[in-house]
């Protein structure tokens, strides 16, 4: 369920109309709304819950959206957050966000990072390798603390969706094997840098079937259960994100409550374990669209017609990355006969193109349109390419709404760069 509707023959987000926002903050835009964004969070932490799952950790995944009113909109909430860079942990920070509500995943972290994260007392640093065990061991250590640990598992299953977002088999590069999990605990609890509490996994994102996350999950409580057989603690459970969003042309994702009957279902009996959570795209992805404005409809002769559209890939770069399909909404729609456009922006590439052959009702330039779900992994990816300005944000409550990354001005763009001495 979302907050965009349409209210009085036009759509609005909440309580304002998008063609307001588009006419105080130019288009393109990022709109959000804080009532999606909430309601999401409830409704999984009530799903968890209301399945017998005691005190569940929401760490959202910083990466699908940063905005630190976002973020602040969803601590709220009562969300944590699941961080991978020093950027991230910063970001939670700004927000509001504990550290004890903080985990710190990723493959690569830098000693300078994990540094950071000791300093900062973040909850938990997800281990994905050896040698990042024994840098932790080893940064804390110089610290003078005691790093609390989760080694992330792979467990090599077939998530299903997008290989460019499937992370949890053998061949992917993220976490350790069941086999090396068991056995880097077991070390792990004899180093004095860190103390190992939990076990995590994330098979990947846009999951659509319960199936493959039922068979990892399995493997996951397998092996809490070998650990703890070898007399060694496990308080902590980490069970990822990857539910998929209701992207409208793909399998409808499985709601919060048959995923959390799912987790109870597999996990009953399983007793003095917290289970943490790492929902990005569930969260987010429909809490959000990409309002732009049809700069002109490019009949071509051969009947091909194109919406030009002043939105662009580096604006939203799924469509061109991952093939993604978003829902494209008129945000006054007029009466009349249904037209084929492909739908593109501006750039100068073929990839710059949103979507082909897409029944839409006719548009005209000057029209507002807007890109669905668009909240996770949208404005995220962002970029300047073409030297365009970086899309801004506005957040949503109610009857209001505040531009919460403003679109920075060209002479903004110019000034961060500084010219070689010798130019
Ligand atoms: N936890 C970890 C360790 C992750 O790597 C990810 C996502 C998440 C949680 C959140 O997954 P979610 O609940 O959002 O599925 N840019 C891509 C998605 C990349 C996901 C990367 N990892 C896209 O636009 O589809």
């Amino acid at each position: 369920m979302n907050h965009f509707e349409l209210k009085g023959g036009e759509l609005a987000c909440e309580d304002v109309p998008l063609a307001k926002i588009a006419e105080a903050v130019g288009t393109p835009v990022y709109v959000y709304s804080s009532a999606t964004l909430q309601r999401h969070v409830t409704v999984l932490r009530d799903a968890l819950v209301g399945a017998g799952l005691k005190d569940p950790l929401i760490a959202f995944a910083v990466k699908a959206n940063p905005n630190v009113a976002v973020l602040r909109t969803l601590a709220q909430a009562g969300a944590g957050a699941d961080v991978v860079s020093q950027g991230e942990i910063r970001r939670a920070l700004a927000a509001g966000i504990a550290p004890e509500r903080i985990v710190f995943s990723g493959v690569g972290k830098s000693e300078a990072e994990i540094a950071f994260a000791l300093e900062t007392g973040v909850a938990e640093i997800n281990l994905e390798s050896e040698p990042e065990l024994h840098l932790v061991n080893a940064v804390a250590q110089r610290l003078g603390k005691r790093a609390v640990v989760a080694i992330r598992v792979n467990p090599d299953v077939e998530a299903g969706g997008h290989a460019k977002i499937s992370t949890g088999k053998a061949e992917n590069k993220f976490g350790v094997s069941m086999i090396e999990a068991e056995r880097l605990y077991a070390n792990a609890a004899n180093m004095a840098g860190v103390r190992p509490v939990g076990v995590a996994c994330h098979i990947g994102s846009q999951i659509t079937d319960l199936a493959p996350m039922e068979e990892a999950f399995a493997k996951m409580r397998g092996l809490v259960e070998r650990l703890r057989a070898e007399g060694l603690g496990v308080e902590r459970l980490d069970l990822g994100g990857g539910l998929g969003a209701p992207y409208f042309n793909a399998p409808t994702p499985p709601t919060p409550a048959d995923y959390a009957a799912m987790i109870a279902r597999t996990m009953a009996g399983l007793t003095d374990i917290q289970f943490a959570f790492e929902p990005g795209r569930m969260i987010a992805a429909n809490a959000g669209v990409l309002l732009a404005q049809v700069q002109h409809v490019n009949a071509r002769p051969g009947g091909r017609k194109f919406l030009v559209l002043d939105a662009a890939m580096n604006d939203l770069l799924r469509p061109a990355m991952y093939d993604a399909w978003h829902d494209i909404r008129p945000v006054k729609p007029r009466d009349g006969e249904p037209v084929t456009y492909d739908v593109v922006g501006p750039i100068c590439e073929t990839g710059d193109t949103f979507t082909r052959d897409r029944v839409l009702p006719p548009m005209e330039a000057g029209d507002l349109v807007a890109f669905m779900t668009a909240g996770a992994y949208g404005a995220a990816m962002s970029s300047e390419y073409n030297s365009r300005l970086l899309v801004p944000e506005v957040l949503v409550k109610g009857d209001r709404f505040a531009v919460v990354r403003p679109r920075p001005t060209y002479d903004d763009m110019l000034a961060r760069e500084t010219p070689a001495p010798w130019l």
